[in-house]
């Protein structure tokens, strides 16, 4: 970074400062080394609010011709990489400014006008945040839209579903990664609603009361997007419930993620061999030549770890500030932008995985009938067919289980003669509900396992995403 452009003081703010700040007194306060990635998002801001002045008649025409075309100008040269950025101007706010006004001087001073860098930093922030949620939203359809194809291709494969992570009963993988599905669903409502709520725009609140010029807050607002001005003003310049609502769905998504990568990681293994992650997102030993190690499930597993760690943080930082604006406030960006980053890098990667994992379909048979998988629906074929009360069918049920286990098979293994010893009344034809696609397919009930309502819900969500 280059030097401070007038040694002494600062040019923006060093009115009534006879010395400069001391090395690391610049060093604490300096934002610039960050908050340069709100950039665009500043010099739209900017364009915006000298685009009003000049329509209210505050500035003159053709001051905010050249404020425009100067600014137009700082964003190609931050664009194309030469844009020297100074600590000495402290962040993103001043470095635009400074060199607006090395390039058309004097009307780059009537840009300040009616505004403050309080509200220019709560803008910024707002529309980068925005983009943000609009560019994870995208992630988490395009997820979503390779989960469906797993779910379709996958309807009829059975595997074991699981509670506790004990074998429960026979489900599919067509809905199991519908559940998916759902929660990643779930996780575009919240940004959509955070979203919503937060589209309103402080530009205009000034420093923190408002201003005695005549500006447009309606016209800065819609000009950059938003649906409306913020009302009051000592909250526009003092809130960062977007950036805290954000952090909030984005630590839920990334948890889901986390979920997923587990499972990801448990299946993958020799133990299960469920399903077999690429090459591509795989990663070998330098010691072990037979290891193919899951590291993206493991780092996206881990990742929810600074995202939740922002949100603490962003919150910690928030707590007990009085009203309005804090330096404090400074410290909002750095997780945030942390935690995006991490949540973008999450979203892709298991885009990636999903589309390329390939389920063990023999192998996810097989273990679909281990561990008295269709006990359940042993102890629902007593009471269907022979009318027996459930928890006497679960009793007799048990007692058929105890029997497979003291003999060392499944059920389906199980002679017809010796279920009959616990219970005369069973015939043969309780073996068409012991295979796990039977029991499967036999859970018709509304969000069940079988293959025909999972093909409902793959259906209703491809028509929702057209
Ligand atoms: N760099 C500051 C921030 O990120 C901009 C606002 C500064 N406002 C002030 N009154 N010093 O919050």
């Amino acid at each position: 970074m280059k030097p401070a452009p007038e040694a002494g003081s600062n040019k923006m703010w060093g009115g009534r400062f006879a010395a400069g700040p001391a090395a690391i007194m610049e060093e604490i306060n300096a934002s610039i080394g960050f908050d340069q990635r709100m950039a665009a998002e500043d010099i739209a801001g900017s364009r915006a609010h000298a685009a009003m002045l000049a329509a209210q008649g505050i500035i003159s025409k053709a001051d905010a011709a050249e404020i425009d075309r100067g600014l137009a100008q700082v964003l190609a040269e931050i664009e194309a990489g030469t844009f020297a950025f100074s600590r000495a101007l402290e962040d993103i706010h001043m470095n635009v400014e400074a060199r607006l006004r090395d390039i058309v001087g004097e009307p780059a001073g009537r840009l300040h006008t009616a505004r403050s860098r309080n509200d220019q930093v709560a803008t910024d922030f707002r529309l980068w945040v925005r983009k943000t949620i609009d560019q994870a939203d995208a992630g988490l359809e395009a997820l979503i839209r390779v989960l469906l194809v797993q779910a379709e291709a996958g309807a009829e494969v059975v595997m074991p579903g699981f509670t506790h992570l004990q074998v429960a009963q026979p489900v599919t993988w067509g809905h199991h990664m519908m559940a998916y599905v759902e929660m990643f669903g779930r996780d575009r409502g919240r940004l959509r609603d955070a979203r919503a709520r937060m589209n309103e725009c402080p530009l205009g609140a000034a420093a923190l009361a408002g201003t005695s010029f005549p500006i447009d807050r309606h016209a800065t607002a819609a000009a950059l997007g938003f649906d409306r001005p913020t009302a009051n003003s000592l909250d526009s310049v003092a809130d960062r419930d977007f950036a805290l609502e954000f952090l909030s769905a984005a630590t839920i998504c990334a948890m889901h993620l986390s979920r997923l990568s587990e499972e990801l990681v448990i299946w993958s293994s020799a133990q299960f061999r469920f399903a077999r992650l690429s090459d591509r997102f795989s990663t070998g030993s330098s010691i072990m030549p037979q290891k193919r190690n899951p590291d993206a499930a493991e780092l996206i597993r881990a990742k929810v770890g600074r995202i939740m760690g922002a949100l603490v943080a962003l919150s910690t930082v928030m707590k007990g500030l009085p009203l309005t604006y804090s330096k404090d406030m400074q410290e909002d960006k750095e997780p945030l932008f942390d935690a995006a980053d991490a949540l973008m890098l999450s979203l892709a990667a298991m885009e990636g995985m999903v589309r390329d994992l390939a389920p063990n379909v023999g192998r996810l048979a097989e273990a679909a009938g281990q561990g008295y998988s269709t006990a359940t629906d042993l102890a629902d074929w007593l009471v269907r067919v022979l009318g027996m009360p459930f928890r006497e069918a679960h009793h007799v049920t048990g007692r058929i289980v105890a029997l497979a286990e003291a003999k060392g098979v499944d059920l389906s293994a199980l002679g017809l003669a010796e279920m009959q010893g616990v219970e005369p009344r069973i015939t043969a034809a309780v073996f068409e509900v012991l295979t796990p696609a039977a029991s499967a397919a036999s859970r018709l009930s509304h969000g069940g396992t079988a293959p025909a309502r999972v093909r409902e819900q793959i259906a209703r969500w491809k028509e929702m995403l057209g």
